[in-house]
């Protein structure tokens, strides 16, 4: 009786020793790990936002300081959560690129946790070596923005000016260049004048000399389908996107712009306010030295469809199916660019090896028409001879797509008109040198 008394007593001497001051310890942890914007939120939203959120004006707003992030702390809170922002759509979980950007699920909490105990600000430098000030953040601002390095620049023939009023316009422009001699791409980059209104643009090149007629054709206009006819040198060279403001072609590799070479571009503008103007252009920089390699497009398109007709039929969900050629040399890949208009919804590409194996090369499970990008692989990623591409993607023409042009469907088939439809698939790649698969892109 005594000796368990004894033993009690022992027990509570030992939790009290024990239990009591680890009680404290863990009190004073928690205070510490009071989630605030400098400890916490400041490296998220400079990594994954400022890149667009800056005072160059692509995006709608700065997310530069803590005021910026904490007066709109509900609304980054419900962008964040439901994915939205940043505007990353590929799944990481098939392949992983050079230029992702997405947060995880504990940076997602994590902000939840910050806006929910009242979005604290915090001391600017909490923690030693903490690099987290607005200065950085401004310095993280896109070097393409301001970066006067190009050996050419060529533009719309003259502005184009938006007098209609709250409507998406969508237009074609002709920017002439006629160069004397094929010369080897370093990089190119796509500068829009209005950068309110320019939404998003991709480039082509054409050396057939028919097109210039196109001009500040709306797509959809009827007249646009009289340029049509004759194959571009270049389908497409470039798809700027906010965030996407260039594309730098690897070390020792640079892409062709072919003799007598002319640029088209389409602009998706959005809805405007007020009437204003637009003179976009690209800046092209050629390689200072001649290339080892030649970066090759391989476009999949229309024609690879193995279902035709290439028709969405009205108040139906379609899915289409392409295969490339069989490879017929070594090649490693650069980067990736899907392309499809408002009915899609899904894409998904892979490449079959002759031995068998599946290389995994891009799933967009929620396609979104306004985030077109190149998706640039981590490595260069090698696809032996006898590989075949394959692509697969899903077209919803029922009014359960909020973006369905048609309130009343109706069948679509190919087109260049936002309204019209395309299944595209774009990849650059080089041939293939031993060791590729380790070198970083
Ligand atoms: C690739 C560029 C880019 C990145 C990265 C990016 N944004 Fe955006 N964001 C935009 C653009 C452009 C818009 C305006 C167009 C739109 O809403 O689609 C926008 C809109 C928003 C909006 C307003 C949405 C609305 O419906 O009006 C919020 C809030 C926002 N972003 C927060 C964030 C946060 C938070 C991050 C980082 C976690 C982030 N963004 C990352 C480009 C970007």
């Amino acid at each position: 009786m005594r000796s368990n008394l004894l033993s009690i007593l022992y027990i509570l001497f030992i939790q009290f020793i024990f239990f009591y001051p680890t009680t404290e310890l863990k009190s004073q942890e928690v205070k510490s790990q009071e989630v605030n914007y400098y400890k916490d939120i400041a490296v998220i939203v400079k990594t994954h936002c400022a890149p667009c959120h800056n005072q160059e004006g692509l995006a709608p707003f700065s997310l530069l300081s803590y005021e910026d992030v904490a007066s709109r702390s509900n609304f980054i809170g419900y962008v964040t959560k439901t994915r939205y922002m940043p505007p990353f759509k590929a799944d990481i979980a098939f392949q992983h690129y050079k230029n992702e950007n997405t947060l995880s699920a504990e940076e997602i909490q994590l902000i939840q946790t910050w806006i929910s105990t009242g979005s604290a600000k915090g001391q600017k430098k909490q923690r030693k070596g903490d690099p987290v000030t607005t200065d950085i953040h401004q310095k993280n601002a896109p070097e393409s923005i301001n970066v006067n390095d190009y050996d050419i620049s060529v533009g719309m023939q003259k502005a184009f000016k938006i007098n209609e009023l709250g409507k998406e316009e969508f237009r074609f422009f002709y920017a002439p260049l006629n160069n004397g001699a094929s010369k080897m791409i370093k990089s190119i980059q796509f500068v829009p004048g209005n950068k309110k209104l320019v939404h998003h643009s991709r480039i082509m090149t054409d050396t057939t000399g028919s097109i210039a007629g196109i001009d500040g054709i709306s797509e959809s206009d009827t007249a646009v389908y009289k340029f049509q006819t004759k194959p571009l040198a270049d389908n497409f060279l470039f798809g700027w996107v906010p965030g996407n403001d260039k594309i730098v072609f690897p070390e020792g590799t640079g892409k062709k712009l072919f003799q007598g070479s002319n640029f088209i571009f389409n602009v998706h503008y959005s809805p405007s306010p007020i009437i204003s103007s637009d003179s976009s252009f690209i800046r092209i920089k050629f390689t200072d030295k001649p290339v080892e390699r030649e970066v090759i497009t391989l476009t999949l398109k229309e024609d690879n469809i193995a279902n035709l007709p290439f028709i969405i039929k009205a108040n139906q969900v379609a899915t289409f199916y392409m295969r490339s050629a069989v490879l017929t040399q070594d090649i490693s890949l650069i980067s990736i660019m899907p392309h499809m208009h408002l009915l899609g919804r899904k894409f998904k590409a892979f490449a079959a090896t002759p031995s068998g194996d599946i290389v995994q090369l891009i799933n967009i499970p929620d396609w979104d028409f306004n985030w077109q990008m190149t998706y640039t692989f981590q490595n260069y990623l090698y696809l032996p001879k006898g590989s075949v591409i394959y692509a697969e993607a899903q077209y919803d023409n029922t009014i359960q797509n909020e973006r369905n042009p048609n309130k009343q469907p109706k069948d679509v088939g190919y087109g260049w008109g936002t309204n019209d439809e395309m299944m595209n698939l774009v990849i650059y790649y080089v041939a293939y040198k031993p060791g590729d698969e380790n070198k970083p892109l």
